[in-house]
């Protein structure tokens, strides 16, 4: 069966110079399984914010509702100057950022406005974390004053306070995997979706670590799914706000401590 792909995916093919050539030779090698493969880990890349990030198997491709996380960090940073005048840099962090899209995003974009960053991106897999710093020296350059770190949630961060904590961490029920489209499960990496028997495993375990790596007016912005709205039974140590992405779909959660 031939592979019928859509104007954006065939836009994506030509942008990234992928010829018939070529994709005669990935559905040789992926064989049934190249209808489904998703155009952009054919390309390599996928567009977030305003550039092309880098993506592989190892790494979710971005989604773009995750762009509304950027502007929610970009409204916190200010809100936090806006109250410490004296403050010249905001400190955040990324957890299981995977391509890097968000942490890298977030620094680009503040400095644009002239706002320093002090970041680190995490990711429990040392392979996408490689992804990351590639996308973090072509979007940022060389010398770009991100860190990052291989670790499971904040457990091998040294003692630091953050502004900011960022974490779209894998939040689909595990019981909700075997359902997802095929493009979806059969080739991104379940360490990005599965996030155990309710999807908030690891939610839960970060929200125990973060108070400890947070600033006064430090700040946690999640991603989850919507069907999280009534699970914030543990969150007694915030005070939350929940927001909807542009699909109406209560999306991301904004923690203040109290
Ligand atoms: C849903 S993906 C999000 C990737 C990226 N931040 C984005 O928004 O496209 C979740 C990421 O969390 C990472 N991850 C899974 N378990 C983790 C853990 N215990 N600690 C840190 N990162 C983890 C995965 O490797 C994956 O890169």
């Amino acid at each position: 069966m031939k592979r019928i792909f859509t104007p954006y995916e065939l836009a994506q093919l030509a942008k990234h110079t992928i010829t018939d050539f070529d994709l005669e030779k990935i559905s040789k090698g992926l064989g049934e399984t190249f209808l489904d493969i998703p155009v952009e880990y054919i390309t390599g890349f996928c567009e977030f914010r305003k550039h092309d990030f880098q993506v592989s198997r190892d790494t979710l491709i971005p989604r773009i509702e995750t762009e509304e996380m950027i502007d929610i960090g970009l409204e916190c940073a200010a809100g936090i100057l806006e109250k410490n005048i004296d403050k010249k840099t905001i400190a955040f962090a990324d957890i299981g950022t995977g391509s890097g899209i968000i942490g890298i995003s977030f620094a680009n974009e503040l400095s644009e406005k002239g706002i320093i960053t002090k970041g680190t991106l995490s990711d429990i897999s040392p392979n996408a974390l490689e992804i990351a710093k590639q996308n973090a020296k072509r979007i940022l350059g060389e010398e770009n004053d991100l860190a990052f770190l291989e670790s499971n949630l904040l457990e091998n961060f040294p003692v630091s306070k953050f502004d900011i904590v960022f974490a779209n961490l894998p939040y689909i029920p595990s019981g909700n995997m075997k359902g997802l489209d095929s493009s979806v499960k059969d080739f991104e990496p379940v360490s990005a979706l599965d996030g155990g028997p309710d999807g908030l495993d690891l939610v839960r375990k970060l929200l125990q670590q973060a108070p400890a790596f947070l600033n006064q007016d430090g700040i946690v912005i999640l991603e989850v799914d919507d069907s999280h709205l009534d699970a914030t039974e543990f969150l007694e140590n915030f005070h939350v706000e929940i927001r909807k992405d542009q699909f109406g779909n209560n999306r991301f959660w904004i923690l203040k401590l109290k």
